[in-house]
């Protein structure tokens, strides 16, 4: 996961990568219904432009003329405004599309069982998708490309939406917080005593090395005054390359928001909810989260 990109997410086109028959053009329109961008099925564009089905292109010109065109189309359709964009199965052995992925767009692997996979290309006429010895080793060769460029891994349309508004829902997800927080730089731990209580060992020990400081915030509403701010940034012990984790409900994530927002000349934060309110409302505007 790399969440510490220099374009916002909404700004970027959601790229949806995979093996073939994974389901990626299906799940890549449903996205870009729910999230009100257009859709491009890399492969129909090609299509469209060549005037000739893959299969037939294949044949007559070979694979690398196909994967010169992938990547020209890719970086065609990718002017303008942010689309969802499903890419062929393919399209991430090329070091330009691998490229443009990790600094044009939000990338989505979705990640499918071979065995999936197979059942729904073998009697396609897909030009890989024709020998299942060799369509099992592609699965495999490919995977790691794959891990390379994904931002995120999906399994459905909701995976993706929040992944596209860099929403992380995983059980567990709080032992990971030192992987799951970008970067490597350090991190100023912002709870309330009620949430550190509950939570806070456990987000320390992810956070493991990093961990720069913790500060308690008041519970409650308090959090929200200029005086429980003023603490909070005289305690902060940051540069510009720091990151502030706000651990709890709406009050804790609103105020260490704005804090983080409002210290040196801002700086990234990510917000742990820890309550509904702070899930569906505080937490939206994380700088990186
Ligand atoms: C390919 C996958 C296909 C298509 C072409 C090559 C591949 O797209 O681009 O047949 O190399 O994996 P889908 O993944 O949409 O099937």
């Amino acid at each position: 996961h790399r969440l510490d990109r220099a374009l916002s997410p909404l700004d970027r086109h959601v790229a949806v990568v995979g093996f073939m028959g994974s389901g990626k053009s299906t799940l890549a329109q449903e996205v870009a219904r729910r999230i009100g961008r257009p859709f491009v099925d890399l492969d129909d564009e090609i299509e469209r432009r060549v005037g000739s089905n893959i299969p037939s292109f294949f044949e007559r010109y070979g694979e690398s003329a196909f994967r010169e065109l992938e990547a020209t189309t890719l970086a065609a359709v990718a002017e303008g405004d942010p689309k969802v964009v499903a890419l062929g199965g393919g399209a991430a052995t090329l070091p330009d599309v691998r490229r443009f992925l990790r600094e044009r767009a939000l990338t989505i692997w979705l990640d499918v069982d071979v065995d999936t996979c197979w059942e729904r290309a073998r009697d396609s006429d897909r030009p890989l998708a024709q020998d299942e010895t060799e369509f099992r080793r592609l699965y495999e060769e490919r995977r790691p490309l794959y891990a390379e460029v994904a931002d995120a891994v999906a399994r459905d349309a909701d995976d993706v939406v929040l992944a596209a508004a860099r929403v992380h829902v995983e059980r567990g997800a709080l032992q990971r917080l030192g992987e799951l927080v970008p970067g490597d730089r350090p991190v100023a731990l912002v709870s309330d005593p009620h949430v550190a209580g509950i939570h806070g060992a456990d987000a320390q020990l992810a956070l493991g090395p990093r961990l720069a400081q913790t500060h308690e915030l008041p519970p409650g509403e308090e959090a929200k005054t200029l005086a429980a701010l003023d603490r909070l940034w005289q305690d902060l012990r940051l540069d510009r390359t720091g990151t502030v984790v706000a651990l709890g409900g709406g009050c804790t994530t609103d105020a260490a928001g704005f804090a983080a927002a409002t210290y040196l000349r801002g700086v990234a934060w990510v917000p742990v909810a820890s309550s509904l309110v702070a899930q569906v409302d505080a937490a939206i505007g994380g700088k990186t989260a």
